[in-house]
């Protein structure tokens, strides 16, 4: 694995903010990656955990080749594409009722294994802007925590229920029940070895062996936290533009500002491994 300050010799790294993301320029995604292309956009990832593309042309199948350079492909839960399972239709538009990720969330954390990382395509974005795309770097939310507050936390395990974002906040009906699974309220990164808090305000329903009062008000309190500026990105999309951010240690929102008009695009998930 090369060094996550590895000099680029195939793409240029310009960071968004001194704390996360990163644009990338000079790859064409749609061609298969070399190993060192891959290597840096990897070490990239890793560094800024959160990297952006611009002017990419993209099939469904380079798509999926692209995330299949980084692991396997997970299937959503409940919203997969017709014919192509792998792949999530973000869609939005003057019949919506609601868009994917409009709270601060890591991806499926529901799942028991949830996903190392999400590759977003917008080809269409909103007429006269709007649909930002906002990141938040999880490492640095623990980190600054105070001493008594990380000591309080390392060890606790919080619930993450399908449920309640399925089918109580997005309607949807649901043959089987949606995952639900617990996982360590701080995640060890496993490729940096990073310690990042691992709760979301969508799928986080508890902390276990809390009563309702303690858990709410513990949430809130990491919530509130992590939600401060100093530690986000902004993302601007642009049509054909790619995020691809890493589930383990980022936490992100999906900007509603612009109903009603049409912002569409697809998402690929990378599958993980069990947080621990
Ligand atoms: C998502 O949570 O994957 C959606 C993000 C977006 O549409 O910007």
């Amino acid at each position: 694995m090369p060094d996550d300050r590895m000099e680029c010799r195939t793409i240029e790294v310009k960071p968004l903010t001194p704390t996360i993301g990163a644009e990338i320029f000079g790859v064409d995604l749609g061609q298969p990656l070399t190993g060192q292309q891959f290597d840096e956009i990897h070490a990239a990832l890793m560094r800024h955990l959160v990297i952006f593309f611009r002017d990419q042309h993209l099939t469904i199948e380079q798509h999926k080749a692209f995330g299949r350079r980084f692991g396997e492909l997970d299937i959503h839960p409940t919203t997969q594409m017709a014919g192509h399972p792998e792949i999530i239709e973000i869609k939005a538009d003057e019949h919506s009722k609601y868009v994917a990720g409009e709270v601060w969330h890591s991806d499926v954390t529901c799942n028991p294994v949830p996903p190392m990382g999400s590759i977003l395509y917008l080809h269409k974005i909103p007429d006269n802007g709007g649909g930002d795309t906002l990141f938040i770097n999880m490492y640095r939310a623990y980190e600054t925590l105070s001493d008594p507050v990380r000591r309080l936390i390392d060890g606790l395990t919080a619930v993450h229920d399908g449920d309640q974002v399925y089918r109580i906040r997005q309607g949807k009906t649901l043959t089987t029940p949606a995952p639900r699974a617990e996982h360590p309220v701080v995640r060890t990164h496993p490729v940096t070895g990073r310690k990042a808090l691992f709760v979301n305000r969508n799928f986080t329903s508890h902390i276990a062996g809390m009563s309702r009062l303690e858990s709410d008000a513990l949430l809130d309190m990491l919530y509130r936290h992590s939600e401060q500026d100093e530690f986000k990105c902004r993302f601007k999309w642009q049509p054909n533009s790619i995020a691809f951010w890493d589930n383990r240690c980022t936490m992100h929102l999906a900007m509603w500002d612009y109903y009603p008009q049409k912002r569409y695009g697809h998402r690929v998930t990378v599958a993980g491994t069990k947080p621990c």
